[in-house]
């Protein structure tokens, strides 16, 4: 039997075969089926990404156009899901309502009991139209407002702000928004999409895989991270305190959220493109707040610098994401709206040609032993 490495947590073992997505940690190069990141991020939508995730290939105008019509005529959510956000809005984190509220979505999909692929395809395609619909159901209801219906004559980034926010978000914000989701779409074996497949590898159903991967992806090392970003940089303050505070972070051992990576050794091709996102929005931002594209900028530097540390993914969507008006608890879940098409995708491959996921543990307990019979009060 092969032994874990030394350091752990699966470091460098290949787990599956997947025509998804692929990395290069030393070139800092991202491509969804053979397309790289910044030319998606550059030129595609979300939902051209969903297809191409979903389906394999690129829609022509005429697919793109047709799913997006089926994907906005999916946005609505009604029944007990509606009522599990209703009911628990009040008290429920942004992530634990995701959760259950997902869940919920099952309850009522007409392909629940069924993993073929046709299935599982329509299933992909509710979850990632009705995620942003929950997402602002709740938002809308926590802050004891009446909820934005979505409306299916907008594409999926303006809707989802809208219903977000209760306005309608400037052209500029949306496309920002629809990059963010472009870079979070799919990301290789990470924590979420392996707990996906494993999940998927027992033939459980799609929202059984896609409910553990966002428990997956709550932690703050992979996408919870974004959420502890803002509230570093909120903490900090100020550019001119960035040095100070980095340093002493550093001194005490502790972690700087947003930066280091797995597999990344150089800059994260994400967060280099979030990076100019972020900066042109800090253009027209609020002058009352901190500059948090400064501050960020800063913080790079000198993680660069004392650490060898370069920022991933979750830097620079948190001042995007708060340069949008969205509140930061609420981060974590816009990486959910996204990468459930990654998660969606992953599942499909492992029911293609399944095998069950059970590695094996090294065992450095006890040697076997006598029970002690008569002793210990038994
Ligand atoms: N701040 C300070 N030190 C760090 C950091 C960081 N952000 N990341 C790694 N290190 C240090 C770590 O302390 C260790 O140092 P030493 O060898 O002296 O003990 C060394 O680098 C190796 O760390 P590791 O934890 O073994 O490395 P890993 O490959 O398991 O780390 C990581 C990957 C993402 C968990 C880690 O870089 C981290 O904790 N980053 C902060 C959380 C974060 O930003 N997560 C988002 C990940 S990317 C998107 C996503 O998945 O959501």
């Amino acid at each position: 039997m092969r032994l874990m490495s030394d350091k752990g947590g699966l470091e460098g073992i290949v787990v599956a075969r997947s025509e998804l997505c692929s990395i290069d940690g030393q070139k800092g190069i991202l491509v969804y089926r053979g397309y790289d990141i910044r030319d998606l991020a550059e030129h595609a939508s979300y939902e051209e990404v969903v297809y191409l995730l979903l389906r394999g290939e690129l829609p022509t105008a005429a697919e793109l156009d047709s799913f997006r019509t089926e994907l906005a005529e999916a946005r609505t959510v009604s029944g007990e899901a509606a009522q599990v956000i209703d009911l628990i809005a009040a008290d429920a984190a942004p992530m634990e309502m995701l959760r259950t509220a997902v869940s919920a979505t099952s309850f009522d999909d007409p392909d629940k009991d069924s993993n073929d692929e046709d299935a599982n395809q329509r299933k992909a395609l509710r979850l990632v139209a009705k995620i942003p619909t929950l997402i602002g159901r709740y938002q809308r209801r926590r802050e004891g407002k009446e909820p934005v219906d979505p409306d299916p004559e907008l594409d999926y980034a303006t809707n989802f702000l809208a219903m977000l926010r209760g306005e309608l978000p400037a052209r500029e914000e949306a496309r920002t928004f629809d990059v963010a989701m472009i870079l979070h779409a799919d990301h290789e074996m990470n924590a979420s999409t392996f707990t996906a497949r494993v999940i998927a590898s027992t033939l459980s159903d799609m929202h059984s895989a896609v409910v553990g991967a966002i428990g997956a992806l709550k932690g703050p090392l992979h996408g919870g991270a974004n959420e502890q970003v803002m509230k570093t940089l909120e903490a900090v303050g100020s550019v001119e305190r960035v040095d100070e505070d980095v340093r002493r972070r550093l001194a005490e051992h502790r972690r700087i959220m947003g930066f280091g990576h797995r597999v990344y050794k150089t800059m994260d091709p994400r967060a280099a493109i979030l990076k100019q996102h972020a900066r042109a929005l800090s253009e027209h931002a609020d002058d009352s707040e901190p500059n948090w594209y400064e501050m960020s900028s800063r913080m790079e530097e000198i993680v660069l610098a004392e650490k060898g540390l370069y920022p991933n993914v979750d830097f620079y969507s948190a001042s995007t994401y708060h340069y949008l008006g969205i509140p930061t608890d609420v981060f974590t879940t816009l990486f959910v709206a996204s990468r459930v098409v990654g998660w969606a995708a992953h599942v499909i491959e492992q029911h293609r040609d399944n095998r069950l996921i059970r590695p094996n543990s090294e065992y450095v307990g006890p040697a076997r032993r006598a029970y002690p019979i008569g002793s210990l009060g038994s």
